[in-house]
């Protein structure tokens, strides 16, 4: 199967299992005190300077452990309203934290401090929850990219308001990528001061990463991932790959790889009478409206999920292991069922 559904319909990237087969030689330390947890650790730091890492199974479990680290139950946690954690989380993070999500409006999937500025007038008032977090995609669940300054501004203005930022960064390497600056100035250097590194999108077998840049989320955050059900024994399996793909800038070669994929495929679809593409292609996603009745057939060749029953706007999303013959056939098939 070919698919433009999403990029973790994709398989592993050879450099992540050839990694993954060298960590299985010989008995290492469990739960994180395994020489590859330590390797991986000092890569993490190579990156981004002094970081805290936790590692979790998947983005929820990511998300979940690093809003525990930000907020008591009292507190609300600002977001999109396309954010992963308020849509497509089955309310993890208000079940296993106990704070309330507080979703914005918004009409490219980034908050800014004037749309989350309304929602700071209760601050102080018992009978409303107090927001802490300001919880923030890049890219965005809308493949949108907030630029350095938009999150230079986002990270100072939260901080005057003494709330935290909380990036979800299931696809932080094709945002940074895109940027076309380090890991370090697009995260950290900004002001954030949670977030998880997305490996499963990127070629991961499995294995997301918290990093924690503010000393203050540090203490807990060991008991919250255990208690969240996201400490793997074997560690060293996840560590081993995310040493991969922060080897020879994997991350970043297979991110590019992805979103120049993306940027074909709009162009090759937008030559298409009929076609419309809906939103700006930053990234890995593309977001386009075709004839209603062309919409099933495509898929049975090409799966891919419609994003938006009522409009009927779709979303195509690029991996590191599409080609461009895939686009090209992708785009034939579409023309001709035109
Ligand atoms: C923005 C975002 N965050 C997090 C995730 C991770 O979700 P999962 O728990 O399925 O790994 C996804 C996956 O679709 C996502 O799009």
């Amino acid at each position: 199967m070919k698919s433009f559904a999403s990029d973790n319909y994709s398989g592993i990237h050879p450099e992540i299992l050839e990694a993954i087969q060298q960590a299985n030689i010989q008995h290492e330390i469990s739960y994180g005190d395994d020489s590859y947890t330590l390797i991986a650790q000092n890569n993490f730091e190579k990156e981004f300077g002094k970081v805290t890492v936790l590692y979790a199974f998947n983005g929820t479990g990511a998300n979940v452990i690093s809003l525990k680290c930000c907020t008591l139950p009292f507190q609300s946690v600002i977001c999109s309203e396309f954010a992963h954690i308020h849509v497509d989380e089955c309310g993890a993070p208000t079940q296993s934290i106990g704070c309330t999500l507080l979703p914005v409006s918004t009409p490219d999937g980034k908050l800014t401090p004037e749309l989350v500025e309304p929602l700071l007038s209760r601050t102080g008032n018992v009978h409303h929850t107090q927001p802490k977090v300001i919880s923030i995609s890049q890219s965005t669940e809308l493949g949108t990219i907030y630029s350095i300054d938009e999150l230079k501004t986002l990270c100072r203005f939260a901080h005057s308001n003494n709330m935290y930022v909380h990036l979800d960064g299931a696809r932080i390497s094709n945002a940074v990528a895109a940027l076309g600056v380090s890991l370090k100035e697009a995260t950290v250097d900004c002001g954030i001061d949670i977030m998880s590194f997305g490996g499963t999108k990127n070629g991961l077998m499995i294995g997301e990463a918290v990093l924690i840049f503010n000393d203050k989320l540090v203490e807990n955050a060991p008991y919250f991932q255990k208690q969240s059900a996201q400490l793997f024994s074997k560690n060293r399996f996840i560590a081993a790959q995310f040493t991969a793909l922060l080897t020879n800038h994997l991350w970043q070669r297979m991110a590019t790889h992805a979103n120049s994929m993306a940027q074909l495929l709009a162009n090759e679809m937008k030559a298409i009478p009929g076609v419309t593409i809906t939103r700006k292609v930053q990234a890995n996603a593309v977001f386009a409206i075709i004839p209603t009745p062309a919409i099933e057939p495509l898929q049975k060749q090409f799966p891919f999920y419609v994003w938006d029953e009522q409009t009927h706007e779709l979303r195509w999303m690029c991996s590191f292991d599409t080609t461009e013959e895939e686009i090209i056939r992708f785009a034939t098939t579409l023309r001709n069922l035109i």
